[in-house]
Order: structure tokens, then C-alpha cells, then sequence
């Protein structure tokens, strides 16, 4: 089968669609033809390597996807041959306390696919029937695909961590990136208003199609001034961070007293810093988060079903174009989800 993987870290030139033998499905485990995967900003740390992360190679890239169930291994049931399934972009052992209580994303021992294993960048996977459950009935399989990995970080930072409260005011940074859109959604289902950033007119006007009330250009002097006019000299209740060093400083001047800001990623570096005045005299809150509940996947593939919510798929590749889709996304040149479509 085809499978995109590297066998060094580096530029998107590293990337390799090979030849590898189709795997068997052991006890327990279904064996899923991919039907689409999805690219996240995931897939490019893992290809460029990150500082005390050892990744063993060759590595199969890809970490959330859907399939069709096409084979059952010994003493698997619950699932029929062509199932089409959504596959879990998290793996634990599901025996950790954190698992127990319904936040498997918090153990030791999680892991996430295309990271810590093999991936979903190829044409069949083999994994245990656990860690897949039906696409709900009139769910774009392309559409779906788009959404797990991205949604669920979303959804721990934005009602777990942050607490998002009706009336409230939120920003969320890069609001036509993965996590953003699917922020942007969820704060909107809570009933806060929301005020995003972005890229270019094409990322801004995705932004005020998913419920935002007004987009600003990150790019453009003074946007953090703007954002404190339009909630009146305040400040916001909560920011949704992920983009780093190059908006952090604004990020936390755009606080409100009381104020919280989650973030879940560092696209533009690793260090920050922090005034630590500022911090207790306006008594804010800083607050990691990582990855989600896999309990809220069902959730959010039925409000992706049922139109509540949507993913913004910007293009659909065959996995073979997979190094311009890599390059693609590292230039912000994606609006919303790049989908990738393994055997074409
Ligand atoms: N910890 C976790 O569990 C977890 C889970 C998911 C994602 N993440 C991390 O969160 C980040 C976002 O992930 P994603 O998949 O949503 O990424 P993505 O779709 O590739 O989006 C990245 C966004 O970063 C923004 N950005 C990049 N450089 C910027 C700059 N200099 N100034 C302002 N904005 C900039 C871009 O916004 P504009 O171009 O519109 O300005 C872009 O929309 C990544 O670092 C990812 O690794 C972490």
C-alpha cells in the first residue's frame, strides 16, 4: 500500500509516498481503509523534529482521519465490514485514573497517532476497534476527517479549561486555523461574542462565516489598540491562544481583569514572557491544555452532522501531493483544513 512517511527529520523535501506492506488486523483490532485524513500543524513538528521528542523512523505520518472497516481481526465484534468509521486521533492504555474518569487525553501514557505511532498518511491501518466509532449517517467523510484532532484541543480549551461563560468576550487568535474555527464555533454555541484574528481577507472572512463579529488583520499595526475599542477600553474575559511569541504580549494586554488566557500551542517559538505585576494586580489566569476528551468526539461529529457546527475544508489532495500540502500550510496559506485522500 501507499503510505507517506519520512525517514529524517527537515523541510518538506523529507517527506516520502512509499511502497509498504498492508498490515493485518491482530485480536481486537479492525483493519480500516483510510478514506481521508486530515493535515494538521502537528504533522509539521513531527516532520521538522522537536527539541527532547525522539521519533523512531521510518515514521507514518497523519494523526485523525475516517475509513471503512474492511476486515475484522480475531474476536473483534460491535463492528460490521464497510463501516464507515471516524478514528480517534489520541491512544492510552484506557486503565490510568485520567482514563477512568473520562479524560484519557490527561494520562502518562496518551499518545497521538502520526506522534507516538504510526499514523493515518497511507491507504489501511490496522489499530484496536476501540479506537474508532461510526460516522454518523449524512456525515461527509471528508468533512469528518477534518475535525478530530483540531475540535477536540478546541473543545478542552474552551469549556474545560477556560470555562467559557455566556455574555462573555472572547478573542481567539488565528480564527481560520484548525483550533481557531472550531473555537470560534463552540464559543458562539455558548453564546459569548467573539473576536478573532486573521491572516488574509480570505481568513477574516471565514472567520465572520463561522460566527465571529469582527476579524482583525494580525499583520496590520495597531490591531490590538482596535481590540480595545471595540469591548470599550476593557479587555476580553478569555483569549484562545496557540500562535506564541508573536501574539502573546498583545494576547495578555488584551486581558480584562479577571481575565484567562488558554493556549495549546507555539507556532511562532517556545518562550514567552510575563509581567508579573501585570498578572496578579489584574488577578489573570494562565492556562495550558492539550489535546481533549475523546468522550467529546461523538458530541462534536453529531453537531458536525447535524449542521451546527462545520469544518473548513480548504482543499482536498491525493496523499501524493502531500509535500505541497505541508509547504501550503508552513506559508499560512491554508483557510480553514487541508484534507488528504491516501490511494490517488
Ligand atoms: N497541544 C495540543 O494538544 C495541540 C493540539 C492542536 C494544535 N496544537 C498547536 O496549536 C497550533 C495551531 O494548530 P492548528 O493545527 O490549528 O494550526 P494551523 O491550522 O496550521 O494554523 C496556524 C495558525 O497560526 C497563525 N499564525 C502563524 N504565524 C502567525 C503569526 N506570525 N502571527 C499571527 N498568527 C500566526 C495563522 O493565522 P493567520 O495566518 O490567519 O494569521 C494560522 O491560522 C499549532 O502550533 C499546533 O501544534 C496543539
Amino acid at each position: 500500500m501507499q503510505a507517506l512517511r519520512i525517514h529524517e527529520h527537515g523541510g518538506p523535501e523529507v517527506l516520502r509516498v512509499e511502497e509498504v506492506p498492508a498490515p493485518e488486523p491482530g485480536p481486537g483490532e479492525v483493519l480500516v481503509r483510510v478514506l481521508a485524513v486530515s493535515l494538521n500543524h502537528l504533522d509539521l513538528w513531527v516532520r521538522r523534529g522537536m527539541p527532547g521528542v525522539t521519533i523512531p523512523f521510518p515514521r507514518t505520518l497523519g494523526c485523525d482521519g475516517t475509513g471503512e472497516v474492511v476486515a475484522l481481526g480475531p474476536g473483534t465484534s460491535g463492528l460490521a465490514l464497510g463501516q464507515r468509521v471516524v478514528i480517534e486521533p489520541g491512544i492510552s492504555s484506557g486503565a490510568s485514573r485520567h482514563d477512568l474518569e473520562g479524560n484519557d487525553h490527561l494520562s502518562d501514557d496518551y499518545g497521538i497517532r502520526g506522534e507516538h505511532c504510526d499514523g493515518l498518511d497511507c491507504e489501511f491501518v490496522a489499530l484496536p476497534a476501540r479506537f474508532v466509532f461510526p460516522l454518523p449517517e449524512g456525515l461527509d467523510p471528508l468533512q469528518a476527517a477534518s475535525a478530530p484532532l483540531t475540535f477536540l484541543t478546541a473543545w478542552a480549551m474552551v469549556f474545560q479549561r477556560a470555562r467559557v461563560q455566556p455574555g462573555e468576550t472572547v478573542l481567539v487568535l488565528g480564527g481560520a486555523s484548525g483550533v481557531g474555527s472550531a473555537a470560534i464555533q463552540m464559543c458562539r454555541e455558548i453564546g459569548a461574542r467573539v473576536i478573532t484574528t486573521g491572516g488574509s481577507e480570505a481568513k477574516r472572512a471565514l472567520c465572520l462565516e463561522l460566527g465571529a463579529e469582527v476579524a482583525l488583520d494580525p499583520g496590520r499595526p495597531g490591531w490590538d489598540k482596535e481590540l480595545r475599542r471595540l469591548t470599550q477600553g476593557r479587555g476580553v474575559d478569555v483569549v484562545v491562544e496557540h500562535v506564541g511569541p508573536a501574539t502573546w504580549d498583545a494576547s495578555l494586554r488584551a486581558l480584562a481583569r479577571n481575565g484567562r488566557l488558554v493556549t495549546c500551542g507555539s507556532t511562532t517559538g517556545p518562550k514567552v514572557s510575563l509581567t508579573l505585576p501585570h498578572l496578579f494586580i489584574k488577578n489573570l489566569s494562565v492556562l495550558g491544555s492539550t489535546m481533549g476528551p475523546r468522550k467529546a468526539l461523538p458530541e462534536i461529529m453529531r453537531r458536525l452532522a447535524d449542521g451546527r457546527w462545520r469544518t473548513a475544508v480548504d482543499r482536498v489532495l491525493p496523499l501524493s501531493c502531500a509535500r505541497a500540502a505541508h509547504e501550503a500550510l508552513e506559508a499560512r496559506a491554508v483557510v480553514g483544513k487541508i484534507v488528504l485522500v491516501p490511494g490517488e
